[in-house]
Order: structure tokens, then sequence, then C-alpha cells
């Protein structure tokens, strides 16, 4: 599921103001900084391109879900901050919502080589409005402040979103590095992977990842299952889960999917023991079990049976995916399957691809980074292009040719 789409590589721009969508919504921590600067990070060769072909850049992103242009804790003014550390040699400006009113002006008056950040775009309700007219009225009011549009903002591509797709229809349209590099990985390792494949999927809802899972049962040749998900599986098969989070209403559902794994003759590999605690906290008794959890318990974590299995299974994959934890991993206690599973996809001999935020922090902590060969920027954006679905910001981009 290759996609053409244009980039940048060969464009002149000399003089030309580019509008750059990215997905710069990364984390902060309570004091409203930037937390982890990754995503920032993975559109730099795009910015650092544009500017290198003698462009200026209007820079657009959303930062969380703001309720309103007056949820000041999501302003992208210390984003802006931080990527002036990461770029510190260039000409920087935000424009905060106050001054929209400015914003083409300002626009207008950057150099060739300078950026402007505007500030977070899910300010204006239009953005992510269900009613298609007033997202493209937006978007041109968008498309007014360059000439030419790119989208490197991958994360966000399964948004019907005014600056992710309409704005595609008013300004000649091209994907961004990131972008190119993340359809061309991903699509690579659905249509062509080098075998075993193995997908490694945690996280704690079956229900968040049923469609990947659907999907990948096609596609893949073992399927290992971590986190609370797990449980939900277990009990779905009988197993006695103790205390342990589970989605009740989805039992059958879960069932049907080791069947139709079974039936695509996909291994589907559960976990067979567990690190259990007698409450969701690290301040009680713990203990590990075997694959049945007792009553009163609940299960945090993968065991270390189940770790040498998944360890084994990984070891002699060719191609991985990764997404989502195989435990509580912000609780240290419990974060031991999570950083074996991170070890163990860093040592693989081939194509590795993680995505997911969890996993993603799992594999820094290691600092085996560099040894995996895509670090996604998607969560859902990714699960959905692996399921094989159309992403509207990509396919903006195929029907702008
Ligand atoms: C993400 O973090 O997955 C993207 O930035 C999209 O954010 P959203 O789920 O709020 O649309």
């Amino acid at each position: 599921m290759m996609h053409k789409v244009k980039g940048i590589e060969d464009l002149s721009l000399h003089g030309k103001r580019v509008v750059l969508r990215v997905d710069f919504n990364v984390p902060l921590n309570p004091d409203g900084e930037v937390s982890d600067s990754g995503r920032i990070e993975k559109s730099l060769p795009t910015i650092d391109l544009l500017l290198k072909k003698g462009a200026s850049i209007v820079l657009v992103s959303h930062l969380g879900r703001p309720k309103s242009s007056r949820d000041s804790g999501l302003s992208l003014l210390n984003v802006t901050k931080k990527l002036q550390e990461l770029m510190p040699g260039t000409k920087i400006q935000f424009s905060p919502i106050s001054r929209m009113a400015e914003w083409e002006k300002t626009a207008q008056d950057l150099s060739s080589g300078e950026i402007l950040v505007i500030d977070n775009i899910r300010f204006f309700p239009e953005e992510t409005s269900e009613k298609e007219s007033e997202r493209k009225k937006f978007a041109k009011k968008l498309s007014e402040l360059g000439g030419i549009f790119v989208n490197d903002a991958f994360g966000a591509c399964h948004r019907e979103n005014a600056s992710v797709m309409e704005l595609a229809s008013f300004l000649p349209s091209y994907a961004g590095l990131l972008l190119r590099k993340e359809i061309n990985i991903l699509g690579r390792a659905l249509t062509d992977p080098e075998r075993p494949f193995v997908a490694i999927i945690g996280g704690s809802k079956v229900s968040s990842k049923i469609n990947i899972l659907d999907s990948l049962i096609k596609k893949v040749d073992h399927i290992l299952i971590g986190g609370a998900m797990a449980y939900t599986f277990l009990k779905s098969r009988g197993l006695r889960v103790g205390n342990s989070l589970i989605e009740t209403d989805i039992l059958s559902r879960a069932s049907q999917i080791i069947d139709r794994a079974q039936f695509n003759e996909c291994g589907f590999f559960l976990p067979e023991d567990h690190i259990i605690s007698m409450d969701f906290s690290e301040k009680g008794k713990i203990k590990s079990c075997g694959l049945e959890i007792p009553e009163g318990w609940m299960g945090m974590d993968i065991g270390p049976k189940t770790i040498k299995k998944f360890e084994k299974i990984i070891g002699d994959a060719r191609t991985v995916l990764w997404n989502g934890p195989m435990g509580v991993c912000e609780m240290p206690s419990f974060a031991e399957g999570t950083m074996a599973i991170a070890r163990s996809v860093s040592k693989v001999k081939g194509t590795t691809i993680i995505g997911g935020g969890d996993s993603m922090a799992a594999i820094k902590k290691t600092g085996l980074e560099d040894k995996i060969t895509h670090i996604s920027t998607g969560g859902g954006a990714t699960l959905e292009y692996l399921e094989g679905k159309k992403l509207p910001g990509i396919q903006a981009l195929i029907d702008a040719e």
C-alpha cells in the first residue's frame, strides 16, 4: 500500500512562503514545558530543508484537545521555545491567538529562512468542525498565509481537520520528509515484510486495538499480547484473572479474535505468568503467579516465563511491529516486562517499527533508540495506516495532484 505523494526534495522554493503543518502535539510537564521533544525533532529535517531552499515558513500545529482558545495551558508558546532551543541560529517568531488579526501581515513580512509559529490551530473550532463547509472556509483563510502547503504531520493524518485535509485543496501541496518516511516504512512492512513478522501489541484496552488486531492476524506470523488487554483475552477463554482490569462487554469479540488467529495460522500468544498486586499501586503486596490470577489480586505486568517466551519469538523475527506496553510501566515495579521487550526488539536483525507513546518512552529509557529501524511519530495514525485505512491527510495530498 505504498502511496505516491509528491515530496519536497525537487521543489525550488527561493523566496516562497510555505504553510507547514506539523504534529507538535508533545507531552508537557506540570509547569507546561515540553517534556519530550521527539516529535519536534522528527520534523526538523523538513524544516531545515525548506529553509535551506530559501523558503520562509508559517508553522501550524495542534496541541492537545483544547475546549476553547482560553485554554492557555495548550498554547504553542512553550513548544516554540523548545523549537528555538533546537534551532538556535534561526529567527522564529510566535504569534498568539490575540494577534490573529495580524497573522497574514506578519507572514508576508517573513524573510527567507525565517519561521512564524501561529498558535494552537485547535483554538479555532472550525479546525475540527464536523461540517465540511466550515472546515473548508477556515482552510481557505489558512491558505492565505502562504503559497505552498507542506504536510509533515503524519500523527494527525487520520483526522479530518481543516489544516490536515482541506488545506491541500487550496494550495500546491506536498508531503514533508517525515510524512514520506512514515508511509514508506509502514507501507513496506505491510506489503513486503521479511518473515517471520511478529507484532507485539500491548496497552490496556482490547477495544481500542480490535481493528488493528483483526487486520494483523492476516498479515503477521505471530502476535504477542501484553498489558491489561491480555486479561480480557484470558478471561474470554474462561481463565481466572482475579481483580484485573477487563472489558466485560467485548469478551466474545476477544475470543473470536483468538479463533480467527488460529484459522489464519497466526500464532497468538498470551502471557503465561504475571506480576500481580493487591491493588493498583506499588505500595501493597506484589508477587508473581502462573497462568491464572487468584481472587483479590490484579495483573500488573507479564511474568519472567512470558518474558523468556516472548524474547525467543522476537529473537527469531525479521520484522517486528511493537505498539503498547506490557504492563503498568509507569510504575517501576511493573516496568520489567516492557523494558525486557524493548531490549529484545533492539537486538532484532531486521526491520523494527515502534509506535505509541509508552513503547517509545521504553525504548528511549533503554538508550537503544538508534537500534530501531523506525520509531513512528503516530499513535492512532500509525494504527489506522497499518489497518489499511485511507488516512484523510494523505488522501488529500493524493487528490490534490
Ligand atoms: C496524536 O497524538 O495521536 C496526534 O497528535 C493526534 O492527536 P488527537 O488524537 O488529539 O487528534
